[in-house]
């Protein structure tokens, strides 16, 4: 979505970054024209981020992280950029502008919303019909309640090919929005529909704001797929969100809990885990534990108990662990899943489970410890060194003994010899650590590359000269005009793409600031942008430091082109001397 710069300037103005910044970290020290406090998005003791109030900027020299106000919400409420902007109107007060989705889009989300819902009754009302007794049947034998059936709005597909089509046309919906919504498809040959779900017990998947934006379907008995959900449309998107979100969302219980299928979150809010969410037939995404955030700071695993669960939860564990959310893992002894525990021992017992859920490293060393018997001593051996190596990467020096003290028991060994271990393998670590910092150091050209790898500056020379550029023209537009230079003549893609931003927003005549183009950019760049802005510039001389910079990337073309020349007349003696190639 774009937002005219006019409506970002006042945004950007009315929301004064230090204001902004202080509602989340408190900002002391002042350091020449900054200020500075405790970085919000990694951990530390000393204060190493900075706010610029001149600029309208934040800096962390620490993690690197930095932007304007925008980015700063972005970051800090894990919001998209359309909802940072939305965030900071309401703190300031203004309206947003109709955002810019063509009107035609729109209508059709709309329209295929309203099919969805309707069909959604359709399935419902079904359940309750002669061709919705099996589905009804299958309800009961999984021991949902009519409660939660209710809750839920489950529903039945019935084993007919044209029961949704025939039923949805009489309500006026075409073919064509019954495709686009996924709930018919194309016959083989070519000229006709058929219904989608047949013979299922159908799960609407509502969306926060409580839309129906697609369905999953069961089988009812063993056939495959188990599940069959809606493929994308233009409202539904997999990977973007989570089933019975809509109703955890409201849950008090201060986690979400995590599962596989529809049932086990189903089962799950029947006693009483009103939190339980599922992703729907995908593994975790990242936008998904995004999702999260917004709604929980705890998250209990609890995927099916089977080799692909633990698999699962193995990959989901770093996704959330990232996005900040803590994460327990949940075994579950004696049952295949969530919904099967249940209903053989009860919600309370359900309850313990939960609560003597294992945190990450007491499932890391359960799955370790899974894999030796521990009856030789060189079964013994494998364990401890897998599980010191595992241990000596945990930054807390508590956790280290404590959980050192556990594998030397396990393993019936002494906890010093195991607190030894540990703390050489630790200290091997952190030597290696350093070593790599130091080798950083001593190669202030690599320094000079940008952390996101995806900026990589090819000729460092010419870039820290093509970023000098870019840190003029930002701190004084005026000069603009004089600079000579074409896009091209930057060497680094991501520079030259900002020049041409700024070169842009000047021959539109529309404003330039740090804060202004920061918003113009993805994180990355807009952090690698702020590091530019960071470093120093003396304004005095402007005039002249903008033609040193000019001429030194002028320069480095001119090797470069040279060196570009010698290759090619090396390369064509040595194809006359006939052994070139
Ligand atoms: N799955 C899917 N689509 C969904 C939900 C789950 O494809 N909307 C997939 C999951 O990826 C996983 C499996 O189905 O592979 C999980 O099913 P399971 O937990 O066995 O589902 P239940 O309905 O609980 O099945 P059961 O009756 O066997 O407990
Ligand atoms: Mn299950």
């Amino acid at each position: 979505m774009a937002f005219s710069d006019s409506f970002l300037d006042e945004l950007i103005s009315r929301n004064d970054i230090e204001d902004v910044v202080s509602g989340y970290v408190q900002l002391t020290k002042r350091s020449g024209s900054n200020l500075f406090g405790l970085c919000p998005f990694h951990s530390e003791k000393t204060p190493s981020f900075s706010v610029s109030p001149d600029k309208q900027i934040y800096h962390c020299f620490g993690c690197g992280k930095g932007g304007s106000v925008i980015n700063f919400i972005m970051e800090i409420e894990n919001l998209s950029f359309p909802d940072a902007v939305a965030f900071l109107a309401k703190r300031a007060g203004m309206e947003l502008p109709d955002d810019d989705t063509p009107q035609e889009l729109k209508n059709k989300r709309a329209r295929l919303l309203q099919l969805n819902r309707d069909a959604a009754r359709f399935f419902y009302d079904t359940l309750s019909t002669p061709s919705g007794a099996e589905a009804s049947a299958y309800i009961k034998k999984r021991g949902i309640s009519r409660q939660m059936a209710v809750k839920f709005g489950l529903g039945a597909a019935p084993d007919s090919w044209n029961s949704l089509l025939d039923s949805m046309s009489s309500k006026g919906y075409t073919h064509q929005e019954m495709f686009e919504a996924g709930l018919i498809r194309k016959s083989r040959k070519g000229n006709g529909f058929y219904d989608y779900f047949r013979n299922r017990l159908m799960f609407p998947v509502i969306d926060v704001r409580g839309n129906v934006i697609g369905f999953s379907g069961r089988a009812l008995g063993d056939n495959e797929p188990k599940y069959l959900n809606s493929p994308d449309t233009p409202v539904f998107n997999k990977s973007r969100c989570l089933f019975a979100l809509n109703l955890a969302k409201k849950s008090k219980q201060g986690m979400l809990i995590l599962s596989e299928g529809n049932i086990d979150v189903v089962s799950l809010h029947q006693a009483g885990y009103d939190c339980a969410v599922a992703s729907l037939g995908t593994s975790l995404t990242p936008d998904q534990a995004r999702l999260m955030t917004r709604y929980t700071e705890q998250v209990v695993i609890a995927y099916d108990a089977d080799a692909a669960g633990v698999k699962a939860a193995q990959r989901a564990i770093p996704l959330l662990e990232k996005t900040g959310l803590s994460v327990k893992v949940l075994s579950i002894p004696g049952a295949k899943d969530p919904d099967e525990f249940i209903r053989a021992n009860g919600a309370d017992a359900f309850k313990k489970l939960i609560e003597s859920s294992e945190d990450r490293v007491d499932y890391q060393l359960m799955l370790i410890k899974s894999k030796y018997k521990l009856d030789t001593d060189e079964s013994r051996m494998g364990y401890l060194s897998e599980a010191t190596v595992f241990l000596s990467g945990l930054p807390n020096a508590i956790e280290r003994e404590i959980y050192g003290n556990r594998i030397a028991e396990t393993a019936g060994v002494s906890p010093e010899a195991v607190k030894t271990e540990i703390n050489n393998a630790y200290r091997r670590r952190k030597a290696g650590e350093k070593k790599r910092r130091e080798s950083e150091i001593a190669r202030p050209l690599q320094k000079a590359q940008p952390s996101d790898k995806s900026i990589r500056y090819e000729n460092v020379v010419s870039a820290i000269a093509e970023e000098g550029v870019i840190r003029l023209l930002l701190l004084e537009p005026d000069l603009v005009s004089m600079c000579s230079l074409k896009q091209d003549d930057f060497t680094s893609s991501f520079l030259s793409k900002v020049y041409g931003l700024i070169k842009q927003r000047y021959s539109d005549g529309r404003d330039i600031s740090p804060a202004l183009l920061l918003s113009d950019l993805p994180q990355g760049e807009a952090s690698q942008l702020t590091v530019i802005m960071q470093k120093p510039e003396k304004l005095s001389d402007s005039h002249v430091s903008l033609k040193a910079y000019i001429d030194r990337i002028q320069t480095e073309k001119l090797k470069a082109n040279a060196l570009s020349d010698l290759t090619a007349i090396t390369q064509r003696y040595k194809e006359k001397k006939g052994y070139g190639g």
